[in-house]
C-alpha cells in the first residue's frame, strides 16, 4: 500500500494527540490560548487536576483473552462509542467561527458520543438540536430571575435534549490572571458579561426545576460527598464531579482526588461524571475505574476545534479509542464493566504537572 501523503490531508495523517495540540497552539491567537487553557490565580487547581491523576497507577492482569475489547457505554440513555463526552465549553464561535459549536455536535454524532452545550455558544440550541437528535444536552449559566431560568429549560425541552445542565461553580467568575494580564475583557466579545455573579441560585432553585422538568437534571461543579448526597435529595439524575478546569476556585482538589468520596455517596442513585485535566485514554479509564460513568473533555475538545475544526474532531476522539482499546487490552479488560478500584492504586507523578504535561513531544 502507498504511504499517505501528509500534506494531502494533515489531519488525518495525525496519529497523536499531543499533534492535535500542537496545531491548536500554532493556530491561535496568543491571548486566545492563555483563555482556553489557563486558570484562576496561582493555577494550582488546573496544575492539581494533572497531578492527581498522575498520582494514579494501573495495576494490570495478564493472561486474559482481550481479543474483543468494548469500550463503549451508555449516559443519559444514549449510547457512547466511548465514555467520553464533550464538556460544556462556552464561546466557540470565536475558536472556529465557521459554525462554532456546530462542529463538536456534528463531531458527536458522527463519532458516536454526546455534546454538553453551553448557553453561551452560538448558534443558538434551536439551530443545531437537529444535527445530533438525542446526543445533545443543554447546560444553563443562571444569570436570570426565575421566569428566564424556566424560559431557557423549556428551550431545552423544545429542543428535544437528553439532559438539563446546570452549573454551579460560577458563583463569582474566577480570576484568570492570564486574562487580566493580557487584556482579554469577554464582554469585547460576547453579549453576556462574564464577569458578573450569577443571580439566585440555590437549592430551592434545584427543586423548581425539578418540578418542571422532565428530563434528566444535571449539576456540574460538585466537589463534595455533602453536596453530592444534598443533589441526590433533591432528585438530581447525574452529579457531574468538576472544578471547572481550575477555572475558577483555586486550591481547589484535583478533580478526580473528589471522585471516591462522591461515588461513595451517591451509591446506585445517580449517574456520576467527571471533567478535569483529562488528556489521554488512560486519564479515562482511570475514572472509570473508580466509579464514573462517563469523561467530560474541555481543553483537549477546544484545542481539537482550534487544530482544524470538526475533522480535528473526530480524529482526536479517534485517537483516544485507540488509546483506550489498547489500554484496555493491556490491562486485561474486554469491557468497561470489569474494571474498579482494584486497577488502580497509588504513587508518586514522574513530571511536573502542567498544561500540556500529557504531552512530552510538545514544542
Ligand atoms: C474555553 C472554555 C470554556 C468553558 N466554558 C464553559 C461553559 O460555558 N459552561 C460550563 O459549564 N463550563 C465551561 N467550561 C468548563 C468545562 O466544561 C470543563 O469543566 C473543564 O474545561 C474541564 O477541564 P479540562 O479543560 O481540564 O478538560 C469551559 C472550559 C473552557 C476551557
Amino acid at each position: 500500500m502507498a504511504q499517505q501523503d501528509p500534506t494531502e490531508n494533515p489531519i488525518q495523517s495525525m496519529l497523536t494527540l499531543q499533534e492535535i495540540a500542537m496545531a491548536a497552539r500554532q493556530s491561535m491567537d496568543p491571548m486566545m490560548w492563555d483563555f482556553v487553557s489557563g486558570g484562576a490565580e496561582s493555577e494550582t487547581t488546573l496544575r492539581r487536576n494533572r497531578q492527581a491523576l498522575d498520582r494514579l497507577a494501573f495495576r494490570p492482569r495478564v493472561l486474559r483473552d482481550v481479543l474483543d475489547v468494548d469500550p463503549s457505554t451508555t449516559f443519559l440513555g444514549c449510547d457512547l462509542r466511548i465514555p467520553v463526552f464533550f464538556a460544556p465549553v462556552g464561546l466557540m464561535q470565536l475558536i472556529w467561527p465557521d459554525g462554532g459549536i456546530a462542529n463538536q455536535i456534528r463531531a458527536a454524532e458522527s463519532f458516536g458520543i454526546l455534546t454538553m452545550k453551553s448557553c453561551i455558544n452560538e448558534p443558538e440550541i434551536e439551530d443545531v438540536a437537529a444535527l445530533s437528535p438525542g446526543r445533545i444536552a443543554f447546560q444553563l449559566y443562571v444569570r436570570g430571575d426565575a421566569d428566564w431560568v424556566d424560559a431557557q429549560a423549556q428551550r431545552a425541552v423544545d429542543a428535544g435534549c437528553q439532559g438539563f445542565c446546570l452549573c454551579v461553580d460560577l458563583a463569582r467568575y474566577g480570576r484568570r490572571e492570564r486574562d487580566l494580564l493580557n487584556g482579554f475583557v469577554l464582554r469585547r466579545y460576547s453579549p453576556i458579561d462574564e464577569s458578573t455573579a450569577l443571580a439566585q441560585l440555590d437549592w430551592a432553585t434545584v427543586d423548581r426545576l425539578r418540578t418542571k422538568l422532565d428530563m434528566p437534571m444535571i449539576i456540574k461543579g460538585i466537589a463534595t460527598a455533602e453536596d453530592a448526597r444534598l443533589a441526590v435529595e433533591h432528585g438530581v439524575d447525574v452529579i457531574y464531579v468538576s472544578n471547572h478546569g481550575g477555572r475558577q476556585l483555586d486550591h481547589n482538589r484535583g478533580s478526580i482526588q473528589m471522585l471516591g468520596e462522591i461515588v461513595e455517596a451517591v451509591g446506585d442513585k445517580a449517574e456520576v461524571v467527571i471533567d478535569g485535566g483529562f488528556m489521554r485514554g488512560t486519564d479515562i479509564l482511570k475514572a472509570i475505574a473508580l466509579g464514573a460513568r462517563a469523561v467530560g473533555l474541555g481543553k483537549l475538545q477546544v484545542w481539537a476545534l482550534a487544530a482544524g475544526g470538526e475533522a480535528a474532531l473526530v480524529r482526536c476522539l479517534e485517537i483516544l479509542e485507540e488509546e483506550i482499546i489498547t489500554a484496555m487490552g493491556l490491562l486485561g479488560v474486554t469491557s468497561l464493566g470489569q474494571l474498579d478500584t482494584s486497577y488502580i492504586t497509588a504513587v508518586e507523578p514522574v513530571s511536573e504537572p502542567g498544561i500540556t504535561s500529557s504531552y512530552p513531544r510538545f514544542e
